[in-house]
């Protein structure tokens, strides 16, 4: 087999074999098939596609090309939940430890941040002490014992897919429906879950800016996680404006935290809810989803699901004050109010704008090297919908240095869309996919 015959049929619109998309993957990930001829592949894959059967072969041979991890020895049916990221997104914090509070386990391989949107790692690492480094053995007995812990993605975790990612940020082939659902799902299937809830966000702070866009994604993905024999559902939710009010790694575990007690914004609450039910479905822990809701609400409002928030940040080596203290997590030197410019409703918040000026405080990465400062953030006060007078505080920015303050006071104003007219806010879950 030759890598340019396989590159000349995909140029031609043939599809590839399993053997052919074995033969690919092996060879690239081996280093046998050097990243130029791995590169006209990927352009090639952009104008011509992969059908189903192919992007689930991708994604087999990607998730094989590392370590599969084997959940086998956790009791119960383990399912994962996904996001594709957005500003102000700690959706993972909340869930991990409410699902976990109910009985069932969770055993999570998450991420770090990268451009405007948070990593759920980097938020946890805001307690002191706290660590994501845990051997497999002691993350399995964590999640028997305690049913929760979260580590860091293993460096072999579908290495061929890191490579290829890599390939194709700086050849502008990333934006290829199949690529992109087989590269998460890639990782998805390598981390061992029985079943996997994806949370695809769409709109101006999301990757899939348009509706459709997300929503294609969203089918690929769960066609891909059905296929390979775990039962996946996606839900499309909003992502035009920030979810939540903070932004900003302290700040979002503030946020968390507070949720877990009962005291979370609106909009966040609609998301976690709506994964969490379909996760308790997933899991054979609720028959259906107005008892699988019962379950939650009950969680937080008995004290479970914060209580067991405290039991996994402990357990990973956070400190005990910082989580009965929440004052107690990194702080800014300067807390600075944004008074808006006119008076209306609040027609949209750029989520993206918002992430970005995150970023420039430090609350983010430009670069994997980059070092975050768990302190700073932004904290709306007003969001889609609310009604603002001139010169009142839409949001306050929590910062360590007076220039970086400068350079966003004006960003997160020009963020605030503000009309005359009243706005109705929309729902949070536009579609829920489950084949
Ligand atoms: N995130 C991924 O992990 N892979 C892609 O291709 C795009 C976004």
């Amino acid at each position: 087999m030759r890598m340019c015959d396989l590159i000349l049929a995909k140029k031609e619109g043939r599809e590839l074999t399993t053997e052919e998309i074995n033969f690919m993957i092996k060879g690239y990930s081996e280093g046998a098939i050097p990243d130029y001829q791995m590169s006209a592949m990927a352009m090639a894959i952009c104008f011509r596609g992969m059908n189903k059967r192919e992007t689930l072969d991708l994604t087999l041979a990607m998730r094989d090309s590392g370590d599969v991890l084997d959940l086998s020895e956790i009791e119960g049916m383990k399912v994962d939940k996904h996001s594709t990221g957005g500003v102000g997104d700690k959706v993972s914090l909340i869930l991990a430890p409410l699902i976990a509070s109910l009985g069932v386990p969770v055993a999570k391989m998450s991420g770090r941040g990268l451009g405007h949107t948070g990593g759920t790692i980097d938020k946890l690492e805001s307690f002191d002490g706290f660590s994501t480094e845990i051997e497999e053995t002691k993350f399995i007995e964590s999640v028997n014992s305690i049913k929760i812990a979260i580590a860091g993605q293993t460096a072999n975790l579908a290495p061929a897919d890191k490579k290829l990612y890599a390939l194709r940020d700086v050849t502008a082939t990333v934006d290829e429906m199949s690529l992109i659902a087989g590269s998460i799902m890639s990782k998805k299937l390598a981390s061992g879950a029985d079943a996997i809830v994806l949370d695809v966000k769409t709109g101006n702070g999301a990757f899939m800016q348009k509706e459709e866009d997300a929503l294609a994604l969203a089918k690929a993905m769960v066609d891909i996680g059905n296929r390979a024999g775990k039962r996946t559902t996606a839900m499309i939710t909003d992502m035009d404006e920030p979810l939540g009010n903070a932004i900003g790694n302290a700040l979002e575990v503030k946020e968390a935290m507070e949720a877990l007690q009962g005291n979370g914004p609106k909009d966040l609450m609609e998301v976690v809810f709506a994964l969490g039910k379909e996760m308790l479905l997933l899991a054979g822990r609720a028959e259906n989803e107005k008892i699988a809701e019962e379950l939650l609400r009950e969680s937080i409002a008995q004290g479970k699901a914060f209580q067991k928030f405290e039991e996994f940040i402990l357990n990973q080596g956070g400190k005990k004050e910082q989580v009965k203290n929440a004052q107690l997590l990194p702080k800014a030197c300067h807390v600075i109010p944004v008074a808006a410019k006119e008076a209306g409703y609040i027609k949209r918040i750029f989520a993206q704008e918002i992430g970005l000026a995150c970023m420039t405080l430090g609350g983010g990465r430009e670069t994997k090297e980059d070092q975050i400062d768990p302190a700073v953030g932004v904290v709306l006060e007003k969001k889609t919908g609310d009604i603002v007078k001139k010169g009142e505080i839409l949001a306050y920015i929590h910062s360590n240095d007076k220039e970086k303050t400068e350079i966003v006071y004006e960003r997160i104003q020009r963020a605030y869309e503000i009309v005359e007219e009243k706005i109705q806010k929309a729902p949070m879950v536009k579609h829920i996919i489950r084949e």
